[in-house]
């Protein structure tokens, strides 16, 4: 089985992402072959500042790494490091649909709001397309909101394979499990858009802070609740193992206790549940050095098979090959 997933650079990863993407993207790293990239491409539709691209790649390809993505099993590069991606999505635009492009919903979103949309985002599902065609990958995890995407990519590699023969394998999606919530400090789900995240990897002191001020309703102190029913109690779930879990749901259910003191066990298991990952993220982080080296030994590996599978379609489509 053969994994691939690409995330977009844009913005520092809260514990949202983590739990809702990345923790699960890495638990599949161990499968025959998985590869793992940083899609700055895309990322350009919207981060339209060099400098913080350029940090926001480099932020990410650190974050990934303190997370606990392990390059010696899984392939990490970054999307432009791989130029045949682009050449393969030139191949994929000429069997595409303008209708199939018309329906995808970032674009259509766009539009209905009477917003200018550029070619980078009508386009955007071809060379996501290309991203996964490019290494025969099987399964693709993603959140349910690029299902879609996923399916265009069927569509676009069955027009391919339909008119010049049997070159492109159909991924399927792998829908990320989302049943655990993750709410943001004001009890929405978490969102860089609502405003209410906690960076993985923001310094303790102010992400304490930020913790202590996570809003709570103002029910007296006495009165017994439902834990399942509070945010506070479902940030504490994700770190909390099942046993204290369980002495904090009776707490709640018994009452007479205070939200600062939930909020302190909190700030205490969420530390100690990525205390690893802030050590490996302060070494990543001072040897910018060896993560240029990860980056470019796995777009090395990715270039390798992505050529490959370029030179197929190169040769089934006409543009290269012997001639008669
Ligand atoms: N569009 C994806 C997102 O916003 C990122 C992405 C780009 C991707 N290329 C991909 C995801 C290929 C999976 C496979 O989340």
């Amino acid at each position: 089985m053969r994994v691939l997933s690409g995330i977009q650079p844009t913005g520092r990863f809260h514990w949202g992402n983590y739990f809702g993407a990345i923790r699960q993207y890495i638990d599949l790293q161990d499968e025959d072959e998985s590869y793992y990239f940083i899609a700055n491409l895309h990322a350009l539709t919207t981060v339209r500042d060099p400098v913080e691209l350029r940090q926001l790649t480099q932020n990410a390809a650190v974050d990934l790494l303190a997370l606990g993505l392990d390059p010696e099993r899984a392939t990490l590069f970054v999307q432009s490091d791989v130029p045949e991606v682009c050449e393969l999505t030139w191949l994929l635009m000429t069997v595409t649909p303008m209708g199939l492009l018309e329906r995808c919903h970032a674009y259509k979103e766009k539009k209905a709001r009477g917003l200018p949309a550029d070619a980078g985002l009508f386009t955007y599902p071809v060379l996501m397309a290309a991203d996964i065609l490019a290494y025969d990958a099987d399964v693709v995890p993603v959140g349910e909101d690029q299902v879609q995407h996923i399916e265009v990519c069927r569509d676009i590699a069955g027009s391919f394979n339909h008119k010049f023969g049997d070159t492109f394998v159909l991924p399927n999606a792998k829908v990320l499990d989302s049943s655990k919530k993750v709410p943001g400090t004001n009890g929405d789900k978490m969102s860089k858009s609502y405003n209410n995240t906690i960076e993985i990897f923001e310094p303790l002191k102010p992400q304490r802070k930020k913790l202590m001020r996570i809003e709570t309703d103002s029910r007296p102190m006495e009165d017994p609740k439902e834990p399942d029913d509070d945010h506070l109690f479902q940030l504490y779930s994700l770190f909390a193992d099942d046993a204290q879990r369980a002495e904090l749901a009776a707490t709640y259910r018994r009452g007479g206790f205070g939200y600062g003191d939930v909020k302190k066990q909190l700030a205490d298991v969420s530390e100690q549940y990525f205390a690893e990952a802030r050590s490996r993220h302060a070494e990543f982080s001072s040897a910018p050095d060896r993560v240029q080296e990860i980056l470019a030994d796995g777009a090395r590996k990715a270039r390798q098979k992505a050529g490959e599978v370029l030179r197929r379609a190169q040769g089934a489509c006409g543009v290269k090959g012997p001639t008669a």
